[in-house]
C-alpha cells in the first residue's frame, strides 16, 4: 500500500487557493511569485554551499549604498533578474544593488513592479549567519499615465499587493503575505518545494525581547533612549541582534518582541531601506496582527521620494511598538 503523499501545497497552488479571499490572488500572479520562489532555491543552494564555491570574499565592486558589494549579493542579484525577467506580466524590477530600476516592459501588459533586497544581512555571508531575501510587489499605478518609471515606483506600502521574505538560516523558510494573512513555507531540498508549514501566522500581542545595535544607544533620539532604559531596568527585557533584518525580523514574527534601527545625528533616517525593507516587512507585520512605525507614523502610509531612501523602523508586536511610541 503506497503512503499518500502529505497535502503538497506549493506557494503557487497557496496563492490560487486563496483566491476567493485575495483579489490578487490569480493565477497569472502566482506565475509571478514562481519566479520568486524559483530564484530563491537557486540562491538557497548556492547560500547552503557558499564556502565550497569559493563565492565568498569580495567582488570588488561598491554598490549605490557605498557598500562593499560582496559576491553573494551580486549573485542573488542577477538570479532575481534573470528569474523574474522572462515573466511578462512584470513591467519594473527594483533592487538595492542596482542603482536604476530595470524596465522589462513598458507595455501595460507588464502590470507587477517588483522590488527587492537580493540578499540581507550580506556583511554575515561569511560568518554564516543566516541571511535573507526581501521582496515587495506593486501593482503599476493606473493614475499615473505614460512611462514615468519613477512615480510608479514612488508608492506607498499600504499600496503593495504582496510582500515576504526567505530566510536562509538552519533551513531555508519562505513568509508571505497578499493581503490575506501571512503563510509560511519550508523548502524541502529533497524535492525542490516549497511546502506549506504554517497558515495565518500571528505574531504574539507581547515580548518581552528588544532588538537594536547598541553601539549606537548614545546616538538614538531620547525617547529611544528613555524606553531602552525602561527594558532593561524595570521591563525585565532580554536583548537579541543577529545583525541580519530578516533573521531579526523573523524571529520577533514568530516569539514577539519589538526590533528597532532608529536615526541618528549622522544618518537621521537610519540605515534600513523603505521600499524593499521596512515595507514589506511592516505588510507581513501588520498581516500578522503586529505593528511598524518610524517612529512618527504608521510605515505603509510614508509616500516615499526617493528609491533607495531610508528610514527608522520599529517593527514587532502591537503592544510592544505602542509602549516604544508612548516614550
Ligand atoms: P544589507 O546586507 O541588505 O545591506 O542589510 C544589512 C542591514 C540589515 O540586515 C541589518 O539589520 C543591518 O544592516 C545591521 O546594521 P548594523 O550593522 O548597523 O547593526
Ligand atoms: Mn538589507
Ligand atoms: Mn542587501
Amino acid at each position: 500500500m503506497t503512503t499518500i503523499a502529505p497535502r503538497i501545497t506549493t506557494v503557487e497552488r497557496h496563492m490560487l487557493d486563496l483566491n476567493g479571499r485575495n483579489p490578487h490572488a490569480t493565477p497569472e500572479f502566482s506565475w509571478l511569485m514562481s519566479g520568486i520562489t524559483l530564484a530563491t532555491k537557486i540562491i538557497a543552494s548556492y547560500v547552503q554551499r557558499a564556502g565550497l564555491m569559493e563565492i565568498i570574499g569580495e567582488a570588488g565592486r561598491v554598490n549605490v549604498q557605498g557598500e562593499v558589494v560582496q559576491k553573494l549579493d551580486e549573485f542573488a542579484n542577477d538570479t532575481l533578474r534573470r528569474c523574474l525577467g522572462y515573466r511578462k506580466n512584470i513591467g519594473i524590477l527594483v533592487s538595492e544593488e542596482d542603482e536604476e530600476p530595470h524596465v522589462i516592459q513598458e507595455a501595460e501588459s507588464g502590470k507587477y513592479i517588483v522590488l527587492f533586497d537580493p540578499l540581507d544581512g550580506s556583511s554575515n555571508i561569511n560568518a554564516n549567519v543566516s541571511i535573507g531575501t526581501i521582496f515587495s510587489i506593486l501593482h503599476r499605478d493606473p493614475a499615473v499615465t505614460g512611462n514615468d518609471v519613477k512615480s510608479q515606483i514612488l508608492q506607498p506600502g499600504c499600496k503593495q499587493v504582496a510582500a515576504g521574505y526567505v530566510i536562509y538560516g538552519s533551513s531555508t523558510v519562505l513568509a508571505y503575505t497578499a493581503g490575506a494573512g501571512v503563510h509560511m513555507f519550508t523548502l524541502d531540498p529533497s524535492i525542490g518545494a516549497y511546502l506549506l508549514a504554517e497558515e495565518n501566522v500571528k505574531m504574539p500581542e507581547t515580548g518581552n525581547t528588544y532588538s537594536c545595535n547598541e553601539a549606537y544607544e548614545k546616538n538614538f533620539p531620547n525617547g529611544i533612549r528613555r524606553y531602552l532604559k525602561w527594558a532593561k531596568e524595570d521591563g525585565g527585557f532580554s536583548s537579541r541582534y543577529i545583525g541580519s533584518l530578516v533573521a531579526d525580523f523573523h524571529r520577533t514574527l514568530i516569539r514577539g518582541g519589538v526590533f528597532l534601527y532608529p536615526g541618528t545625528p549622522k544618518a537621521p533616517e537610519g540605515k534600513l531601506r523603505l521600499l524593499y525593507e521596512a515595507n514589506p516587512l511592516a505588510f507581513v507585520a501588520e498581516q500578522a496582527g503586529g505593528m511598524a512605525s518610524d517612529g512618527e507614523q504608521r510605515i505603509l502610509d510614508k509616500q516615499p521620494t526617493t528609491m533607495h531612501q531610508r528610514t527608522p523602523l520599529i517593527i514587532g508586536s502591537k503592544n510592544e511598538v505602542e509602549r516604544v511610541l508612548t516614550f
